[in-house]
């Protein structure tokens, strides 16, 4: 199987720029922050905030993550009840920020992500695929932006989406999950040293699709 790595920071357009990719090159495309998503919408529901982490562990045991391919679209269950609609607020993006460096949330994931790069050509994007969930991925990407463009991003789909939110506040959370991202103790948001950085500040949408295309079609003549 094929497995292509895709990390880097929130907003940096890994997940439209995967998806799209993946379709043309008809590999699945799997988006890992959703899994965390879909956990920090059972804490969430359960009452209780992040920092409440035997209480958490706990839950696992109680909780049913499912991922499921609907025409090529991922679609995330929880508990028996389709939650994709659900995982995308700014205060579930928060949240899963926070309870993605809960170590055993980590653990309670792993096995998820691996099957599915085991028995399908994918790509895949998070923060640890190319580092900790998939180190044997033949093709790694370190996808990033600056901190504003990503912020700008997100504004514009928050607001495609009817939300009503204000871009300083978008920005000073993207700040905020970075720095969370990136300074957690376990799998933290860092680049493989053996993957290819790609900096999209400033591209149109369609320029970085060919830039990660051609990354990946490159990769892939050696490869093969
Ligand atoms: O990619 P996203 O914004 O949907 O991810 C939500 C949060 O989940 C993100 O702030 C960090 C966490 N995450 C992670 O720790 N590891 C991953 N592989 C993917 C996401």
């Amino acid at each position: 199987m094929i497995n292509v790595a895709i990390d880097g920071p929130a907003g940096a357009g890994k997940s439209s720029i995967a998806r799209k990719v993946a379709n043309k090159l008809g590999y699945i495309y799997v988006d890992t922050g959703a899994l965390y998503r879909t956990v920090a919408l059972k804490v969430a529901k359960s009452s209780l905030t992040a920092d409440k982490v035997a209480e958490i562990e706990e839950l696992l045991g109680v909780t049913e993550v499912g991922i499921a391919f609907v025409d090529g679209e991922q679609r995330m269950m929880l508990d028996g009840a389709d939650v994709t609609d659900s995982i995308r607020t700014p205060e579930v993006s928060m949240l899963a920020s926070a309870v993605s460096a809960i170590p055993a949330v980590r653990a309670y994931l792993l096995n998820t992500q691996r099957r599915l790069a085991a028995e399908n050509n994918v790509i895949m994007d998070g923060r640890d695929i190319g580092t900790v969930v998939l180190p044997d991925a033949q093709i790694k990407i370190f996808l990033t932006a600056s901190a504003e463009d990503r912020a700008q991003r997100r504004f514009d789909e928050l607001i495609a989406k009817g939300m009503d939110v204000n871009y300083d506040d978008v920005l000073s959370d993207i700040k905020t999950r970075d720095y969370n991202d990136s300074h957690r103790a376990v799998a933290p948001l860092k680049p493989a040293p053996d993957s290819v950085l790609a900096d999209t500040t400033g591209n149109e949408f369609e320029q970085s699709v060919a830039l990660i295309e051609s990354i990946i079609t490159e990769k892939l003549r050696e490869v093969k």
